[in-house]
């Protein structure tokens, strides 16, 4: 947990970018239902937590461009506390969370129009949450109302969305102390999963997906870990084809490789790791020729990461790699495809490869920040896709600045087809990791867990016993 001043820090950098005159208002998120009488675990909203360490449901923060910060939160109810749990309450908040006032939520409509009469602007991010806008007009129509008694109703309303967005995409030390202990605890529980998969197979034991991912979960809870940062991906032999499949009942069979997406998520910070390994522990010649093919690609995406290079840059060195490979392994023909120049302009790789090679990461997975240079919006080219024809707008890409956080994550996936070499269909690989941004290169925060081929196969020799805490 941060300090209280470094949240206050924060708002007092919304309150210098929403500018004297303005007023802006976060709700955090609701609580949602999972079936009668039983909720999903709560989170509160990234947005509203980036801005108060305040984790209770029910509170909203309004930030005055003066510098002032107002918490409305649950009152002390020594009723619904027996029931729910204990709550700060207006009368702790403010020494407690660094604010100058708080009150109870139940207030929000009689105090708002107060807060707002007289500010030129209201800010509030759009459309993230439902029925905010209605809420919003009502204020502003109840101070309308009241302007024959001198109240002042703002001209403007304002999407908070951009100004919190570039704020968060650079980390601050607090940020970057914490992404790095949420890739520490990722990184132990991919290590586990290995080991406990080599051991019960030897052992002769059937091991299945979701195995794994109990181990995962254990791995990430006993380290203090809230929740998992995603749904984690556990995806046997052709499972690791599939995008998007989810920790199932698949079979791990000798001689086939499991992919693991997963990953915690610590104190309101995501990671996100994928690991590639042989379920028995080696590599066989295919799956290791297009592991190692991944492994350089990811390499190449690591050296063009770096303050000053474009947010593409990464992608575009990886994609390269990637494809020089597939003409060299034969996963393309050189004679239908052409050389690598023609495989990269005609996108003839996305067969193989199909996903970006990274995305900023933070609070959210996919956390939030504009891909485009904020000064170079306006430089728009557009061209006609070589493989959907679809008409695509480019923008110059964001330039990379020490403190922004993304993954590194190239991939090969080959679906059985017509032309494709027989001994690498069905083998799915992705190698994931998380980079900080610095001023030299990038710092990798998830790289307790071995990435090489030898090392993963001397990890998974040295297996230890399921269930081992
Ligand atoms: N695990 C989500 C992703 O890799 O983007
Ligand atoms: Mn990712
Ligand atoms: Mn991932």
């Amino acid at each position: 947990m941060n300090p209280s001043s470094v949240y206050a820090r924060r708002r007092a950098l919304l309150a210098e970018k929403i500018g004297a005159g303005g007023i802006a208002i976060i709700p955090t998120a609701p609580e949602q239902q999972r079936n009668r009488d039983s909720d999903f675990p709560y989170r509160a909203d990234s947005y509203f937590y980036y801005l108060t360490g305040f984790t209770e449901p029910k509170a909203w923060l309004v930030v005055t461009g003066d510098g002032r910060s107002t918490l409305f939160c649950q009152p002390k109810d020594l009723e619904r506390e027996i029931w729910d749990g204990y709550r700060l309450g207006p009368t702790a908040a403010p020494a407690q969370l660094a604010l100058d006032a708080a009150h109870s939520v139940a207030e929000l409509d009689a105090q708002l129009p107060a807060l707002i009469d007289g500010r030129d602007a209201v800010w509030y991010p759009f459309a993230t949450h439902q029925g905010l806008e209605t809420r919003i007009d009502g204020w502003l129509g109840g101070l309308r109302a009241r302007v024959r008694y001198g109240a002042l109703c703002p001209q403007t309303q304002r999407d908070l969305c951009g100004v919190l967005d570039e704020m968060r995409l650079v980390k601050d030390a607090y940020e970057q102390a914490t992404m790095h202990r949420a890739g520490q605890i990722s990184a132990s529980a991919h290590m586990r999963a290995m080991q406990v998969a080599a051991n019960m197979l030897r052992a002769g034991q059937e091991v299945r997906e979701y195995h794994l991912e109990a181990e995962l979960l254990h791995e990430f809870r006993r380290h203090g870990s809230q929740f998992p940062a995603y749904g984690s991906i556990v995806a046997a032999g052709a499972n690791a084809c599939v995008l998007h499949y989810r920790a199932d009942r698949g079979l791990l069979r000798d001689g086939e490789l499991v992919l693991i997406d997963a990953a915690c998520e610590l104190d309101g910070y995501a990671s996100d790791i994928t690991r590639t390994f042989p379920a028995n522990g080696k590599f066989t010649g295919p799956q290791r020729t297009l592991y190692e093919l991944v492994l350089a690609a990811q390499e190449a995406a690591i050296a063009a990461t770096k303050a000053g290079a474009r947010f593409t840059d990464p992608h575009d060195a990886a994609v390269k790699v990637l494809a020089q490979g597939m003409l060299d392994v034969g996963l393309l023909d050189k004679n239908k495809v052409g050389s690598l120049d023609d495989v990269i302009e005609k996108r003839a790789y996305f067969q193989f490869y199909m996903h970006r090679t990274g995305h900023w990461i933070g609070m959210d997975v996919h956390d939030c920040g504009d891909y485009t240079e904020p000064g170079e919006i306006g430089q728009v080219s557009t061209r006609q896709d070589a493989l959907t024809g679809d008409t695509i707008k480019d923008r110059p890409a964001r330039i990379l600045r020490a403190g922004m956080a993304l993954t590194i994550e190239p991939g090969i996936y080959v679906r059985p087809a017509e032309g494709v070499p027989e001994h690498f269909h069905n083998i799915g690989i992705r190698i994931e990791d998380d980079a900080i941004v610095t001023d030299t290169g990038c710092e990798l925060l998830t790289r307790d867990v071995p990435v090489g081929v030898a090392e993963i196969e001397a990890l998974m020799r040295g297996g230890v016993e399921s269930g081992k805490s």
